[in-house]
């Protein structure tokens, strides 16, 4: 794992954008792996940014998002099909049909999810993947004690992500209980994931994911085993790492060769 410290959200989510851009620059049909949440919003802003006054082109990128509640259509302002367009589609030129999204509405969920994965695989594979992490550790939509090898699938929320998810919503009790999110293993399978957490209320789900042992427990720990895991901090998310020093040194003294990689 690279941990990545930096002091503040837009500088964190600034590298992540680097890494990002200079993917696409070399690769230009890459395939990017898609989050939402608070989280990666400066992230979009700024890869918005890099299209509007570096020239930065989605138009050979295709994009599979993580996840999305089950019932919400396209037009619910809580969707995250709704989010994407907001946040960052309406804002690139990334092509309608490269889009992919899960299916709130899909009637055959386990169909839809089984030709989600198809779509990855026939896509090449994911690229890079943005992940968000929650309070509890859970990266897309899988919850404490996924299954470790999981693939996208329907997955119930815990109490606690529909209450700390209850901002988007009218209220809480809006916040449906199921969700259809990409498994451990499809995340796994990307070949670089970019994990972002900022604020005090993600420092344990980051110490535990970063130092403790890999368990379902917390879903983000499995990142340990990923050749190319990098996480995006900012000095509160950071702040319950013993290593946090370490982490600094590495980073600063990373060879120039190295930084886009
Ligand atoms: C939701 C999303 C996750 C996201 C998490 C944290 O549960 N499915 O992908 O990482 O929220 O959200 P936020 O970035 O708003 O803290």
């Amino acid at each position: 794992m690279e941990i990545i410290i930096t002091p503040d959200p837009a500088a964190a989510s600034r590298e992540a954008a680097r890494f990002l851009a200079a993917l696409i620059r070399k690769k230009p049909g890459a395939v990017l792996g898609l989050a939402t949440g608070g989280t990666p919003v400066p992230l979009y802003r700024e890869l918005a940014r890099m299209h509007r006054e570096e020239g930065l082109d989605f138009s050979g990128c295709t994009s599979f998002n993580l996840d999305e509640y089950v019932g919400l259509g396209a037009d619910h302002p809580a969707s995250y099909r709704r989010f994407m367009q907001e946040n960052l589609f309406s804002l690139i030129n990334l092509q309608a049909d490269r889009i992919h999204i899960p299916d709130g509405l899909a009637p055959d969920i386990p169909a839809h999810c089984a030709a989600y994965e198809k779509s990855i695989t026939d896509s090449g594979g994911i690229d890079a993947q943005v992940l968000g992490i929650g309070s509890d550790g859970h990266v897309g939509f899988n919850e404490p004690t996924s299954s470790l090898a999981s693939r996208t699938r329907i997955k119930t929320l815990t109490r606690r992500t529909r209450s700390d998810n209850a901002h988007f919503f009218e209220s809480e009790s809006d916040v449906p209980h199921h969700v259809i999110t990409m498994g451990i293993g499809t995340i796994m399978e990307a070949r670089a994931v970019l994990l972002l957490a900022f604020g005090e209320n993600k420092a344990e789900a980051v110490a535990g994911a970063v130092e403790g042992p890999i368990t379902a427990s917390n879903p983000a720990s499995i990142l340990q085993m990923h050749p190319q895991a990098k996480l995006y901090l900012d000095e509160q998310s950071a702040s319950k790492l013993a290593r946090r020093d370490y982490y600094r040194w590495v980073f600063d003294h990373k060879p120039g060769w190295q930084r886009d990689r």
